[in-house]
């Protein structure tokens, strides 16, 4: 009897169903009326009654046993025909919820209205070197926006650093000798400032470049007008104030009337009605020259705006970390924007 019980304990537990009829004959073969363990318990009262207490617990422990295995084993089956069913190829595609960074929403919007005027994306790296973020912008040696204050150096002797601005870009797409140029270069620089609810250490700007014969400060004041008026609405004015920048030549910075009050005057624009958005000139011809093109043939003009700020005027975000924080809550309120 206790051979037996080993024999069939072994069969069982080798046993492995490849499909639900094998199961069921696994079934009838071990636990039906007339199966092999039933067939066990009837021969009990053959057994000795000084063996019936261990020979009672192992017979109970093979029952149980071969009911366990049938019992998994089902249980994948059931699997199985239930994951048949789920894939519907028929069903609609699964929509995901969520939205795009307001960042993006208007970088996006930047990109689209220079697009139309026949600017084309350029990019470059984040971590440049000295020639292409500073040297072949005209910035002398000595200039302050190469100190430590300023800029995270990766390290010094040859200069290897974070851009501080996309202008570096434009660098590189004067270098390669293709022109006419004309492109807008967006992307993340990185400046060493103190993180506040107006300045942060890291942020985004598209910056614009045209160069061509005869290219004139009317064509950028065009260009530039057309932008304002897209991105904020077709009252737009603008206005432009001198200015210094050391790769441009006039150099100037533009301002538009305040979206918020229209001009009339309100905290957002300190009751100027203007508020400032970006830095323009014509390229100075220092620059022209270090990126290899012929200063006497060609004019140019550059810009440069910061994402944040003007995200900030047309959505009223008063404080910039916010764009950098993931707050779901804060994020949520542009799902519906593209
Ligand atoms: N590169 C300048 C900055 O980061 C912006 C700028 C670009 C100004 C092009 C003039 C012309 O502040």
């Amino acid at each position: 009897m206790r051979e037996k019980i080993a024999i069939l304990l072994d069969e069982i537990h080798r046993f492995e169903a490849e499909s639900k009829d094998q199961l069921e004959a696994f079934r009838i073969k071990y636990l039906s009326k007339k199966g092999l363990i039933p067939a066990l318990f009837d021969n009990f009262k053959q057994v000795l009654p000084e063996e019936r207490k261990e020979i009672g617990k192992l017979l109970n422990e093979l029952k149980q046993k071969a009911q366990e295995i049938i019992e998994l084993q089902q249980e994948c089956f059931a699997e199985t025909t239930q994951k048949k069913i789920k894939i519907d190829t028929s069903l609609p595609a699964i929509t995901f919820s969520g939205g795009r960074h307001p960042l993006s929403i208007v970088r996006r919007e930047i990109n689209s209205i220079f697009e139309r005027q026949g600017f084309v994306i350029a990019e470059g790296p984040e971590i440049e070197d000295d020639f292409h973020n500073f040297s072949a912008l005209n910035f002398p040696a000595d200039h302050p926006a190469r100190d430590m204050q300023d800029t995270f150096f990766i390290h010094k002797y040859p200069d290897v650093a974070l851009r501080t601005h996309t202008s570096s870009v434009q660098v590189r797409v004067m270098e390669q000798g293709k022109l006419p140029v004309r492109i807008i270069a967006p992307g993340r620089v990185f400046r060493n400032e103190a993180i506040s609810a107006r300045a942060h250490c890291i942020f985004h700007q598209v910056e614009g470049l045209y160069i061509d014969k005869d290219v004139s400060f009317a064509d950028l004041k065009q260009t530039l007008y057309y932008f304002a008026r897209e991105f904020f609405g077709v009252e737009t004015k603008i206005r432009f104030r001198p200015s210094y920048f050391p790769f441009t030549e006039t150099s100037a910075e533009m301002d538009v009337s305040c979206n918020i009050c229209g001009g009339k005057g309100c905290n957002i624009c300190k009751y100027s009605g203007w508020v400032e958005i970006l830095g323009c000139g014509m390229v100075d011809p220092n620059v022209l020259e270090a990126c290899g093109i012929d200063s006497n043939i060609y004019s140019g003009y550059a810009f440069g705006m910061g994402i944040e700020r003007i995200t900030m005027m047309k959505y009223q975000i008063n404080d910039l970390r916010l764009f950098f924080e993931n707050d779901l809550r804060f994020l949520k309120q542009f799902e519906t924007l593209v």
